[in-house]
C-alpha cells in the first residue's frame, strides 16, 4: 500500500463502471487519499453517447468508496472545456482543501477506421479528448500545485499505443504518443516545483472501451471475441490480458513517496507485450 493519507486525487473519465478510472480511484482511496471522481455525466454534445460515464455511475462509484470508509465527491467535467477544468479543480480545493494528484484518464478509443477512411471529425474528437484534455488539466492542476508549494503528482494514462503503431487506430495512437511528449515536457518544467509527471502504458484491459476494440478487431480478423482474446493471451508473455488493478497498482506506486525521484517516465504495464 502507498501512504496517501491527507492527499487529494482527481481523476478524469473516472465515472464509468469497470473502467481504469474506477479501479485507480478505489485503490487511491483505499490508500488514504480523498478522491474527486470526474466524468462527462451527460451524453450531450459527445461523439459516441453510449460510451460515457454517466452521473448515476459516478455516484455509484462514490458510494462504493464511502461504504469502504473513503471520502469521495463527484464533479461533471468535460476535459475539452477549459472553464470546466478550472471549475473542477476549484471544487476539489473547496471540498478537500487542496489538489495533490491529477490522473489524466479520460479517453476515446472506440472511433476505429483505416486511415484512408478516418473522418476528420472523429480524428479531432479523439485528439481533443485524449491529448488536449490532458494538456488543459495539467495546465490548471499544475498552477494549483505550484500555489500550494508542496509538490504533486501528475499521471497520464497513455497506452501500449503510445509506443507502437496499431492498425485502424491512427488518431488514438497519435494522441497516446502525444501524451508521452506532454508527459516529458511537463516533467521538465514542473520538476523544480517538486511535481513529478509520468505516463502509464497499459496493454488491453476489457473495460467498456476495451470491449468495443475486442468486437471490432475480432470481426476484422474473422474470429469470435473469445478466439480473438485467446490469440491475444498467447501473444502476451504473462499469458493474460491486463486488469484495472494492474494500472491502479502502478498509479499508487507513482503517487507514493518511494517514487519521488521518478519523473518523465512512460511505464509499461503490459505483461511484457510492450518492452520499449
Ligand atoms: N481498456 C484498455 O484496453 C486501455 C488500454 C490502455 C489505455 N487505456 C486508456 O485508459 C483510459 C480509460 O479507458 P477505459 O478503458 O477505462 O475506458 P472507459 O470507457 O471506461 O473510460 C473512458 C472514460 O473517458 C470518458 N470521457 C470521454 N470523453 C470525455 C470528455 N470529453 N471529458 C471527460 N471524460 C470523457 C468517458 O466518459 C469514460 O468514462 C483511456 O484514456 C484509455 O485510452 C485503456
Amino acid at each position: 500500500m502507498a501512504d496517501l493519507k491527507g492527499k487529494v486525487a482527481l481523476c478524469t473519465g473516472a465515472g464509468r463502471r469497470l473502467g481504469l478510472g474506477e479501479a485507480i480511484l478505489k485503490r487511491l482511496a483505499a490508500d488514504g487519499a480523498r478522491v474527486v471522481i470526474t466524468d462527462l455525466g451527460s451524453p450531450k454534445q459527445h461523439m459516441g453517447t453510449e460510451h460515457i460515464g454517466t452521473t448515476d455511475e459516478m455516484e455509484q462509484i462514490a458510494e462504493d468508496i464511502r461504504r469502504s470508509g473513503g471520502e469521495a465527491i463527484t464533479v461533471a467535467l468535460d476535459v475539452r472545456d477549459e472553464a470546466q477544468v478550472e471549475a473542477a479543480i476549484q471544487r476539489s480545493v473547496e471540498a478537500f482543501g487542496a489538489l495533490d494528484i491529477l490522473i489524466n484518464n479520460a479517453g476515446i478509443g472506440y472511433l476505429i477506421h483505416p486511415i484512408t477512411e478516418m473522418p476528420i471529425e472523429e480524428w479531432t474528437a479523439v485528439l481533443e479528448v485524449n491529448l488536449m484534455g490532458a494538456f488543459l488539466c495539467t495546465k490548471h492542476a499544475a498552477r494549483q500545485m505550484i500555489r500550494q508549494g508542496n509538490g504533486g503528482r501528475i499521471i497520464n494514462i497513455a497506452s501500449q499505443a503510445a509506443k507502437s503503431g496499431h492498425p485502424h487506430m491512427s488518431a488514438y495512437v497519435a494522441s497516446k504518443h502525444g501524451m508521452v511528449g506532454l508527459t516529458r515536457t511537463s516533467a521538465v518544467e514542473l520538476g523544480e516545483h517538486g511535481i513529478t509527471v509520468n505516463a502509464i502504458c497499459p496493454n488491453h484491459v476489457t473495460t467498456g472501451l476495451g470491449s468495443v476494440q475486442n468486437e471490432y478487431f475480432a470481426k476484422y480478423k474473422g474470429l469470435t471475441v473469445d478466439e480473438y482474446l485467446a490469440q491475444m493471451r498467447r501473444s502476451i508473455p504473462m499469458r493474460r490480458v491486463g486488469q484495472g488493478s494492474d494500472t491502479a497498482n502502478a498509479v499508487a506506486f507513482l503517487c507514493s513517496e518511494d517514487a519521488s525521484y521518478i519523473t518523465g517516465e512512460a511505464m509499461n504495464v503490459s505483461g511484457g507485450v510492450e518492452m520499449h
